[in-house]
């Protein structure tokens, strides 16, 4: 295992197939949806598999697929097949808008996928419009059953919008009542690719709890596993639990385990820097994977020991999470 500069381990790459994506939530993206990558700028398939390969070497074992959508590019499955049979990798998952993924659920089980992150954040078809500007919340909700039936552990995410969907947070925690899944509230981040000042949050951790829990007063808190981004509760007597991700409000960067490798192959070590490695060049000037470790564990004995603070500190916020991968 390898540990940085301030002792923590790097065990988790969040892997961003793609910067494309077929919704267009706004709090992500504005509606012409940002500019893309031209193709020949992203990584293919297998430059990351090798990047992967490398990273596992080093004590990676967790790899999270995410996007832009990771299913609107080509080949996803095939290239998932040769990322679960690395040596190393224990834990292959993926964060999907659930808009194309339900056909290929029973074969992301046959390859060893246990658990899926659902982006979803309404039951109301309006709504989803509202926020996503597509009409797809049949295909998504499709996804939900399909990953249930299939015995998938099942996280749902759903930002909390002020005058967005606050309606739907007793809808969303009462899934939990017959469905085992995780949903899990997210403050709302600053990330939605038009350059805006730094926005202030109406709706911060603490706010969404005491909202369901003037529903649910009985609701429990519950113990939450190493690394996890949200503080975990339940409803006694429903089957799954509820989640508070308290993205914009506090700092996970104490127990922070994760690298980010972008769309077109840029190594970010904190969800704020602006990329630390131009992994593509790299590989693309003919490095060998000996050159690939050093160039990581250089990178790895530099990250930031709060990198949240250094970003509050910013006034405008231009990024999309599109093309940072979440
Ligand atoms: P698990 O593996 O299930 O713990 O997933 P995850 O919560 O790491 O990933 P997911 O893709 O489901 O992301 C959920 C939310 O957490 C998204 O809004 C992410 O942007 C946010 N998030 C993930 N990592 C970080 C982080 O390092 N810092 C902050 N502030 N937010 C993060
Ligand atoms: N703030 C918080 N979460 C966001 N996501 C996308 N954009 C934002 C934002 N601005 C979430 C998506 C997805 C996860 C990877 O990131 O809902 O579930
Ligand atoms: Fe697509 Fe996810 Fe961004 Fe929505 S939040 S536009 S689903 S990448």
């Amino acid at each position: 295992m390898i540990y940085d500069n301030h002792n923590r381990p790097i065990s988790y790459l969040r892997l961003a197939v793609t910067d494309r994506c077929n919704l267009r939530c706004f709090y992500c993206m504005p509606e012409e949806g940002i500019k893309y990558l031209p193709k020949h700028q992203l990584l293919t398939y297998e430059e990351m598999e090798r990047i992967v390969a490398v990273l596992a070497k080093l004590g990676v074992h967790k790899v999270r697929i995410t996007g832009g959508e990771p299913f609107v590019r080509a080949g996803l499955m095939d290239f998932l097949h040769r990322l679960a049979d690395i040596e190393g990798i224990n834990e292959l998952t993926l964060t999907t808008n659930g808009v194309l993924t339900a056909p290929h659920v029973a074969d992301l089980v046959k390859l060893g996928v246990r658990s899926v992150n659902l982006s979803l954040d309404t039951l109301d078809r309006e709504r989803f419009y509202q926020i996503t500007r597509r009409d797809e919340l049949p295909a998504v909700l499709k996804t939900l059953d399909a990953l249930l039936n299939a015995g998938v552990q099942t996280k749902i995410n759903a930002v909390v919008m002020d005058g967005q969907n606050i309606q739907d947070l007793i809808p969303l925690s009462e899934l939990t009542r017959d469905l085992p899944v995780d949903v899990r509230f997210i403050e709302e981040m600053p990330f939605n690719g038009e350059g805006s000042h730094y926005p202030v949050l109406h709706w911060t951790h603490r706010r969404i709890i005491d909202e369901i829990r003037a529903t649910y007063p009985d609701l429990t808190k519950l113990p939450d596993p190493p690394f996890s981004t949200s503080n975990t509760y339940q409803i006694p007597g429903h089957q799954g639990t509820i989640g508070v991700i308290a993205a914009f409000s506090r700092t996970f960067c104490g127990t922070c385990n994760r690298i980010r490798l972008t769309a077109q192959g840029t190594l970010k070590t904190c969800l704020y820097d602006n990329g630390v490695l131009d992994i593509r060049a790299l590989i693309r000037s003919g490095a060998s994977d000996d050159e690939l470790t050093a160039a990581f564990l250089k990178a790895f004995s530099l990250r930031p020991a709060n990198g949240f603070e250094a970003e509050q500190k910013r006034d405008v916020v231009t990024e999309s999470m599109s093309t940072i991968g979440g």
